[in-house]
């Protein structure tokens, strides 16, 4: 039987990331019910953080428990991974003892090798590429707040980093159109957009990117890896805060969302995380479920 992983949000049909985003909510629903539900039982996910987390790790190992499994972090730190241990070799390993494997890395490639020598299934909490956990549970906040986003436009204001990335497969899987403003040299992998085809259309102009768009979405300007060039970006990027006036520029019925962490005052406006508009803690409690739904799909057969 060849096993399933979740690199990215095209290793789903749209079907199943639909139904991967209804059954976050009836997790969601059962949890705050009461409701035992542990299907998991004796299941052990690795995880595997090259890089910092607050979100995607309490969210994996809150589930996992929730799930009636366990959850065991590893850091390259205190792993022979730190060492040079090669990726084919711990896969191996890795997945001789566990039955799923979490990875927020770097490289993109290096998930891809990992998946390939594993015989569970990979899951992908981050890499320079692509954030698709996030993206499950965005598109869970939007379903709970205005229904369907099937052909609805979404906005995508600042770095064509990871989560643009990411947007870029969503917009594809979930069927809405997404216009991305960002400063010229920091446009999102052309790979993506060309797979994306006229579905996606990048600008420089915020306000043309948000103009009647029904989601607005920001995140950091430099990402985990990309300190160095922090300050250089801080004054590049500078056009392209996302504040309650631009939000007025949208449809009425718009939401804002951040994949947080967020630094007020550069990407986002203070006042903008406390506006109705914000749906951002809400994203952020739904990776819990909506990662209970993907591990649930993964493992339970
Ligand atoms: N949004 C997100 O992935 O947060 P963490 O970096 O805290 O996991
Ligand atoms: N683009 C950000 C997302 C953090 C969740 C980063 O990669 O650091």
């Amino acid at each position: 039987m060849t096993v399933r992983h979740f690199l990215s949000l095209m290793d789903c049909t749209q079907a199943e990331l639909i139904s991967l985003i209804k059954r976050g909510i009836e997790l969601k629903s059962l949890h705050a019910q009461g409701v035992i539900y542990e299907p998991l039982k004796n299941r052990v996910l690795a995880m595997i953080f090259e890089k910092a987390s607050t979100r995607t790790r309490v969210s994996f190992e809150a589930g996992m428990i929730q799930l009636g499994g366990q959850a065991i972090f590893l850091s390259p730190r205190d792993t022979q991974l730190g060492r040079g241990e090669p990726i084919e070799d711990s896969a191996r390993v890795l997945s001789s003892m566990c039955d799923a494997v979490m990875i927020r890395t770097f490289d993109h490639a290096d998930l891809e090798t990992f998946a390939q020598y594993s015989r569970v299934p990979v899951i992908n909490g981050l890499s320079d590429d692509l954030h698709p956990c996030q993206l499950l549970a965005d598109m869970q906040t939007y379903l709970e707040h205005r229904g369907s986003i099937q052909g609805k436009t979404v906005a995508w204001v600042g770095d064509g980093n990871n989560m643009c990335n990411t947007f870029i497969q969503a917009a594809m899987q979930f069927d809405f159109q997404l216009r991305i403003a960002c400063p010229e040299g920091y446009d999102p992998d052309p790979q993506f957009l060309a797979q994306a085809g006229d579905r996606v259309s990048v600008m420089r102009d915020p306000k043309e990117a948000v103009r009647g768009a029904h989601l607005i979405n920001t995140d950091v300007w430099a990402s985990m890896g990309q300190e160095d060039e922090a300050e250089a970006r801080l004054k590049r990027f500078a056009p392209y805060q996302v504040t309650p006036a631009l939000l007025d520029l949208a449809d009425e019925q718009v939401l804002f969302m951040h994949c947080l962490p967020a630094h007020r005052g550069e990407e986002v406006s203070s006042e903008l995380m406390e506006d109705p508009r914000s749906v951002v803690w809400d994203q952020a409690e739904n990776r819990l479920h909506a990662q209970k739904a993907l591990v649930e799909f993964l493992l339970v057969e």
